[in-house]
């Protein structure tokens, strides 16, 4: 069953990337990979090029991608192929959301590849990255193309000119997808323009949003708990407590770990749940606040207020219900993880469009759910991700993930 919305039919879709070299395709499949896996999604791309790299080797120069040289067009059907095969073998395997990533740039391979899924009964829908923006493609080319192992020992500058004699190549036989061949959203720069043809149903709708939110502006996201609170210091949850004398020194470390950051912290944003702690731990900071609902912490309902071991004790099938299944357990009258990571979904697509920094003062179920998204970690690990008190995440896109850093500031109560 999907943790999306209780669906217990899984959804069989296939992602058709479409689009010139350099356009950004493999970013933008690994993203919905990422957001679809969080989601409870079974999910996985297939990235044609890996297989031209693994079995053909990754030397190849331009004219490999030239349409007029028929060993070089066998050599690429033949690996489009095998790659759409074992996303068939994978589907059939109970896979969910199947990305397909490739150039598919002529109709003619678009057919083949879309004929061949939807008569496994897949639904198909293309996703045409169009870039009309040069300085999007050089600085993917540079950032991107010449880190891979096609370009390992050769010369900036000869490598930039073979990749884009190769785009020139894939330029010469380029078709932007038709209304006729079915469904398909096109994303024109990285989201300035996104258009949505014939895409129905509840995951491809929620998947053009999605998009439609993404960029590749540099900024970093931090991430940290309130300050310790007085329930924190007794072991106990939930209810909405002020700060602990530990958690005040926090609060005022955090203010000048904020203060002493690069000039970007004039625009940072700086989000709260609507909890007393989180509030009074971002008050030091000096910027305004915004409060999120969908930032308070886990509802511990019938057990909010207790401490671990009167759960324990008290309501002892509880505490083992819990421990047995920590992601979807619910409290009696509250939330589990799962119900955690769907209310969260608002402020991921908010983190997405977000350009400025941010920073997310919340409590600890919740930031365990932003961070596996953030990180790519799968569902069942959000429960355990450690997130300690006190300390200051920080996590900067990359190319193809986030790189983390994290800073202890005052420590806690022992
Ligand atoms: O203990 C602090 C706290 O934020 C509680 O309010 C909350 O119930 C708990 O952490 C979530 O962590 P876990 O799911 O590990 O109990």
């Amino acid at each position: 069953m999907s943790l999306l919305d209780g669906r217990r039919d899984p959804a069989r879709l296939a992602l058709v990337m479409v689009g010139l070299p350099a356009r950004g395709k493999t970013h933008m499949a690994r993203r919905l990979a990422r957001y679809l896996r969080w989601l409870g999604v079974s999910t996985r791309v297939f990235n044609v090029g890996n297989y031209r790299r693994e079995r053909l080797g990754s030397h190849q120069s331009h004219d490999f991608f030239d349409p007029d040289n028929p060993e070089g067009r066998e050599a690429r059907r033949e690996m489009a192929m095998a790659a759409l095969e074992d996303m068939l073998a994978w589907f059939a395997s109970g896979g969910e959301v199947g990305l397909y990533d490739a150039t598919n740039t002529t109709a003619g391979r678009r057919r083949l590849v879309a004929e061949r899924l939807r008569a496994h009964g897949l639904d198909v829908v293309f996703v045409e990255s169009v870039c009309e923006d040069e300085a999007v493609i050089a600085s993917n080319i540079r950032q991107t193309k010449l880190r891979m192992p096609d370009y390992a020992g050769v010369s900036e500058d000869e490598a930039v000119a073979d990749f884009r004699a190769r785009i020139a190549h894939y330029e010469r036989v380029y078709e932007p997808v038709d209304e006729s061949e079915g469904s398909y959203v096109r994303v024109v720069d990285v989201g300035r323009k996104v258009v949505a043809h014939r895409v129905q149903g509840y995951l491809p709708s929620r998947l053009v949003h999605f998009l439609m939110n993404l960029h590749v502006a540099p900024r970093s996201i931090w991430l940290t708990r309130h300050g310790e609170s007085t329930f924190n210091v007794e072991n106990r949850v939930g209810g909405d407590p002020g700060l602990s004398p530990a958690g005040e020194r926090f609060r005022e470390a955090l203010a000048a770990h904020v203060g002493g950051l690069e000039a970007s912290r004039k625009d940072m944003r700086v989000w709260t749940s609507t909890l007393r702690r989180t509030r009074e731990t971002a008050s030091a900071i000096g910027l305004p606040t915004e409060e999120w609902r969908s930032l308070d912490e886990i509802d511990a309902g019938a057990c909010d207020g207790m401490t671990y071991d009167e759960i324990r004790d008290q309501l002892p099938k509880e505490h083992a219900a819990r421990r047995e299944n920590k992601l979807t357990y619910r409290y009696p009258r509250g939330e589990s993880y799962v119900d955690v990571i769907r209310r969260l979904e608002p402020v991921i697509l908010e983190l997405e469009r977000e350009r400025r920094p941010v920073l997310v003062v919340a409590h600890q179920a919740v930031l365990r759910g932003l961070y596996a998204y953030l990180m790519d970690r799968p569902p069942k690990e959000v429960p355990y991700l450690p997130v300690p008190l006190h300390t200051v995440i920080r996590l900067t896109p990359i190319t193809y993930g986030c790189e983390e850093e994290r800073f202890t500031l005052a420590p806690a109560s022992p």
